[in-house]
């Protein structure tokens, strides 16, 4: 199980809800205020990655800054996409409107569900995502919307690394949306008020 918070949707319905997952060093309230700005009836899965890294909590395990440690990476997607499907069921939510919203390592780790268990997210908001792994066959991304918020100066991600993911999500047939800002790793409120338009019109 992972530690989260849900809160659910104005309306009771839950039918169109945000995953939210932090960057490292974050926890499962963080990207709450991001989430009801972004879509404020929509309920809110608030999740706590589960490695830590110098007490810092992350969704996967990485050997250095951009590189990861694969083999906890795939292990860690799987048991983050079932802990979805488990609260899905418990808390009554439309699977066919799960968004995921990540910042760094959790748009790390929601790019790595959309690679390897496309089934999971309907539609997600990468902000700072790079790519996590080369899937060994493209996963089926049909009718599922992506939106990619990349920053032309973030010293921890190149921008090819962040093109490549959009071509493997393109290829897959997910309809991708990439925006470069002039910006670093850390997020501009234009950027989000872009995402906020973004979700507004397709989630
Ligand atoms: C990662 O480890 O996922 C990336 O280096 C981004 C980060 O979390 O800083």
């Amino acid at each position: 199980d992972f530690i989260h918070r849900f809160i659910p949707s104005k309306t009771g319905r839950n039918d169109t809800t945000l995953v939210l997952l932090h960057g490292t060093g974050g926890n499962e309230e963080d990207l709450l205020p991001l989430g009801q700005f972004l879509a404020p009836e929509a309920a809110l899965l608030g999740v706590r990655g589960k490695v830590l890294e110098g007490g810092m909590p992350r969704f996967f395990r990485r050997l250095a800054e951009g590189v990861f440690d694969e083999a906890d990476l795939i292990f860690r997607t799987h048991e983050l996409a079932r802990f979805i499907d488990e609260a899905a069921s418990t808390y009554e939510l439309n699977r066919a409107r799960l968004t995921a919203v990540g910042y760094s390592n959790g748009a790390n780790i929601a790019a790595s569900i959309l690679l390897l268990e496309p089934e999971v997210f309907s539609s997600a908001v990468l902000l700072r995502a790079m790519v996590p792994l080369e899937p060994e066959e493209y996963p089926n991304l049909q009718g599922k919307k992506v939106l990619m918020q990349c920053g032309r100066q973030d010293p921890i991600i190149a921008p090819e690394n962040s093109e490549r993911l959009a071509a493997l999500l393109k290829m897959s047939g997910a309809d991708v949306t990439v925006h470069f800002s002039n910006s670093g790793h850390g997020l501009t409120n234009p950027e989000l008020a872009q995402a906020q338009a973004w979700v507004g019109k397709v989630v």
